[in-house]
């Protein structure tokens, strides 16, 4: 199923040639067991996982990938002296098994690989068998593959990194059953530019996230913080679209400083909520990377808001774009066009104090001529009527204000 279609890049207004699987229309979401489980993972971990998505109604909210990340794998070998294999001890009853069963309870499964003799974390890779292991992947029913090429290939050459990843692409893409790519690079060698076109349905746009809204500086020199993350994608927007995503990394929600492969000390549930109001604003596939197992009620109201979501998924597909940058990038605004002519627009407030910020503004940056306009707060739920000016709002130290706003005719 190789489907070559024309992709236009807004920006440039160039027509480029994209191989495009179809998939991922708009951001994937769900949950990735790395960052809180590290190789511990087993399929009891897995199903618990899925339980705990029902019950607290992150699947129905639209979290359906259950991504294995790495460490399912039976042998930590070169590829050359081992097969791909499911840990037997971890996995008794194999990952098609645990695929039919994901699908059954309404969910997706995904796992992880890498191109190489071995995975960051040193299992077997698929570099020269990515025919058969993409074969394997579809006969178990597995439907995200996330393919990491962090160790072997940090220091390979942009066209060798280029050529591991359409290997894959077009392995995957020769299957009958579809695998949603996400074709893992750390953000290194302007991957945006190009992953698309190898047949990318998500990238990353840097290294791995800290769990800090705010850290000083490049956390161990090599995590990046929520502030950090969302700065890095503002001048990459135009890249993201409707089956090819910047990928700002997993969700840092509800780990509270307890993952067990980030550094970082955690953040407030207003920092959280922020973080994933602006992950939400450009476009992110939404992995929930904690023990959801476990979340209390603010987490739950946070991880399952469907307004935000909605603007999230919105079918347009836009990535928010920075409109205003005020006070040294203390007060910033983001906005985008949604799929119903509605603007959404978020009110960032990154400085130490408790400021005022207003809408209209806003409206003026996005070279809007609203005279009345109907104002809906999204974390609230609440509408403000048919407004003629602009709305002033408190809006906390680290806090983000989120409204829809619709021209009144
Ligand atoms: C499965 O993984 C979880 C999380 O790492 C761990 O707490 C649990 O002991 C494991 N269970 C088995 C049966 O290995
Ligand atoms: C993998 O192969 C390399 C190169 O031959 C070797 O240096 C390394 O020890 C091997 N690793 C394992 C886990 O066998
Ligand atoms: C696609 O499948 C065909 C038929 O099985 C096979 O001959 C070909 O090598 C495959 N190509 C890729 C890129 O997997
Ligand atoms: C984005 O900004 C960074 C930092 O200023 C710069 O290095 C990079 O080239 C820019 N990328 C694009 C696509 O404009
Ligand atoms: C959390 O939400 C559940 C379900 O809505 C409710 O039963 C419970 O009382 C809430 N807990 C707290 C501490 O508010
Ligand atoms: C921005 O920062 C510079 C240098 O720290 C300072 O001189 C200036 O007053 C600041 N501007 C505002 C509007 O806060
Ligand atoms: C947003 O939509 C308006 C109205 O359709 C359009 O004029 C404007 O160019 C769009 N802006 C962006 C950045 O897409
Ligand atoms: C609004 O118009 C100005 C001036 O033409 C332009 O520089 C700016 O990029 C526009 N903003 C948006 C969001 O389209
Ligand atoms: C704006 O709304 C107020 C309150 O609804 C109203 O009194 C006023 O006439 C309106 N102004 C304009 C210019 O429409």
């Amino acid at each position: 199923m190789l489907v070559l279609t024309t992709l236009l890049v807004l920006a440039a207004v160039v027509k480029v040639r994209c191989l495009s699987n179809g998939l991922a229309m708009t951001p994937p979401m769900g949950w990735d067991s790395w960052n809180m489980f590290g190789e511990q993972i087993n399929e009891t971990l897995v199903r618990q996982t899925m339980d705990a998505m029902e019950k607290f109604g992150l699947r129905n909210a639209g979290f359906v990938y259950i991504n294995l990340d790495d460490g399912w794998q039976h042998y930590r070998a070169n590829r050359t002296d081992k097969p791909l294999e499911a840990d037997p001890v971890k996995f008794p009853s194999g990952i098609k098994a645990l695929a039919e069963y994901a699908h059954s309870r309404g969910f997706k499964l995904g796992l992880y690989g890498a191109p190489g003799q071995t995975t960051c974390s040193g299992f077997t890779g698929s570099e020269g068998k990515e025919k058969e292991d993409a074969a394997l992947y579809a006969s178990w029913g597995v439907d995200h593959l996330k393919y990491d090429s962090c160790c072997s290939h940090m220091f390979a050459t942009k066209a060798q990194v280029q050529k591991v990843i359409l290997d894959m692409s077009t392995a995957l893409m020769n299957q009958t059953h579809p695998i949603v790519y996400h074709a893992c690079h750390c953000g290194w060698q302007d991957v945006w530019e190009w992953a698309a076109v190898e047949g990318a349905n998500h990238w990353r746009i840097g290294q791995d996230i800290s769990d800090d809204f705010n850290y000083p500086g490049l956390r161990d020199g090599y995590y990046y913080d929520v502030l950090d993350m969302i700065d890095r994608g503002n001048n990459i927007t135009k890249y993201s679209g409707p089956g090819h995503w910047n990928d700002y990394d997993m969700l840092i929600v509800n780990l509270n400083g307890k993952s067990t492969q980030l550094v970082g000390t955690g953040a407030s549930n207003t920092e959280y909520r922020t973080h994933f109001s602006l992950w939400c604003m450009v476009a992110s596939p939404l992995l929930i990377g904690s023990d959801v197992r476990y979340m209390d009620n603010y987490t739950v109201e946070t991880l399952t808001n469907k307004e935000m979501i909605a603007i999230n998924q919105d079918p347009l597909g836009n990535a928010a774009v920075k409109v205003a940058d005020a006070y040294n990038g203390t007060l910033q605004s983001y906005a985008k066009n949604i799929s119903d002519g509605s603007i959404a627009v978020a009110l960032i407030n990154r400085g130490t104090e408790t400021v005022i910020m207003g809408t209209m503004p806003l409206i003026k940056d996005w070279n809007l001529s609203w005279p009345t306009y109907r104002l809906r707060d999204l974390w609230q739920h609440k509408d403000f009527g048919t407004l003629n000016s602009t709305y002033w709002v408190e809006v906390m130290s680290h806090e983000t204000k989120v409204y829809q706003m619709w021209q009144v005719k």
